[in-house]
């Protein structure tokens, strides 16, 4: 086994014990969806860009996918026990090379490299989920920074200059409610020793004028396909809410996660912070202080073009690819997506025992996915009991098998359900019952 090799992207690499990719997931990392011009994902990533303009922002959306362990999770300051760092959750070339989880891989490389301030990088990103309507294996983020040099400053005044820049940006008109202190003493504490609380406080207001002119940008362009949509009659929607919610991440303190008031209920759509200092030395950069932000683009481009569930962003049928023609070189032809006819669900449940083993709900996903690709629309577990007597543990699961794009057969369902029965088998050990 220590011999196998794997190519992605023309590179090749060798595998180990911990190799763990799907030949679904491994067949997905040439796509680049971000990159495919008139693409939803696409079309979303030139929105966001927009409102970061060059020479201070640097686009990059070209990085490889496979990173080192250390790139992903060591250099961000994850602890050696994360649980993001489980073979359950993250897709591994071999020990200590992975598809990376997120953007944030490519922090501390551009920290080093970037001179011009500020840089977005828009990029696959890979995830061992579950099934369902929002979540794939392969989706993607865009990942923003912004950093200041102390040595660069007039006057070495860092809250001056950070206040100069956030003059210049623009204002808007969006509802913002920001209801949590900014320093929480064990999960966000103020960077002492790197940052004073005023230097923090000037890169926070940086930071968060910065992504709500984003959210607005986007949200305003959702509002104006929808009124298109409806003949250019204005409708009598809700002014846009968003608040800030404290949130936690190993590479920023404080850490916020921005939420967006949608269809009644608050809808969280990226995370960002104070740099920490660590991650900006580590890179040899000690004298740059700043803020960065990750964003879902599938999540984004759902409410931008109303798109039902996350496995279309991956389809090939004219019926929704036409749909987004022309829309990237102008974006006031955005509208929203016109569901093609929904095709009927067929449920399928299977009951299984589990073996001695560990059983990792991750692991049952992938295998369905492996199965029966893009045919699934979600998993859940429907039941759970331990038999009284052998202590042994049952779980029954109920697979939904819907195609985007036709009917399915009676007779292509059973088979594709044995197919995955099968699979649980001889992959998870369990026994049917
Ligand atoms: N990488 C984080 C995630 O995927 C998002 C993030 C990026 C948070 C940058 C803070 C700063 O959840």
């Amino acid at each position: 086994n220590a011999q196998k090799t794997v190519t992605i992207n023309g590179r090749s690499y060798p595998t180990d014990s911990w190799y763990n990719v799907s030949s679904t997931v491994l067949s997905l990392t040439s796509r680049k969806l971000h990159l495919q011009k008139d693409h939803p994902v696409s079309i979303t990533r030139k929105i966001i860009e927009s409102v970061f303009p060059g020479p201070t922002y640097k686009y990059y959306n070209e990085f490889d996918p496979v990173v080192s362990t250390h790139e992903n999770f060591d250099s961000l300051g994850f602890p050696p026990d994360h649980p993001g760092r489980a073979r359950t959750d993250t897709y591994y070339i071999n020990q200590s090379t992975l598809l990376r989880t997120h953007t944030s891989a490519h922090e501390a490389q551009l920290f080093r490299e970037n001179d011009t301030g500020g840089y977005l990088i828009s990029a696959d990103v890979y995830r061992r989920d579950e099934v369902d309507r929002s979540h794939y294996p392969v989706f993607h983020q865009m990942e923003g920074a912004r950093v200041w040099d102390r040595r660069l400053v007039p006057n070495g005044d860092l809250v001056a200059a950070v206040y100069e820049d956030l003059e210049r940006l623009p204002k808007h008109n969006m509802t913002v409610e920001d209801p949590n202190p900014p320093f929480h003493p064990e999960r966000n504490p103020l960077q002492e020793g790197h940052h004073t609380p005023e230097e923090a406080a000037a890169i926070a207001a940086h930071l968060k004028r910065s992504l709500e002119l984003m959210v607005n940008e986007i949200f305003t362009r959702a509002k104006a396909a929808n009124v298109a949509a409806a003949g250019g009659s204005p409708q009598q929607d809700e002014p846009l809410r968003v608040r800030w919610v404290e949130a936690y991440f190993p590479f920023t303190s404080p850490s916020w996660e921005l939420e967006v008031h949608y269809n009644g209920d608050w809808l969280e759509i990226l995370g960002c912070g104070v740099s920490q200092q660590h991650v900006l030395n580590n890179a040899g950069v000690p004298h740059k202080s700043g803020w960065a932000f990750g964003i879902g683009l599938e999540r984004v481009a759902m409410l931008l073009f109303k798109i039902p569930d996350i496995r279309l962003f991956w389809s090939q049928d004219e019926r929704f690819l036409s749909q987004f023609r022309g829309v990237e070189d102008d974006l006031s032809k955005i509208r929203p997506f016109v569901p093609f006819s929904k095709h009927p669900a067929c449920y399928k449940d299977v009951s299984f025992w589990l073996p001695k083993d560990e059983f990792h709900e991750n692991d049952l996903m992938e295998i369905v996915r492996d199965a029966v690709g893009d045919v699934v629309e979600d998993v859940k577990k429907v039941d759970e009991f331990v038999h009284p007597k052998t202590g042994r543990k049952s779980m029954c699961y109920r697979i939904n098998y819907r195609s985007l794009e036709r009917t399915l057969t009676n007779t292509e369902t059973n088979e594709m359900h044995d197919r995955v029965v099968k699979g649980l088998v001889a992959k998870l050990g369990v026994e049917i019952r």
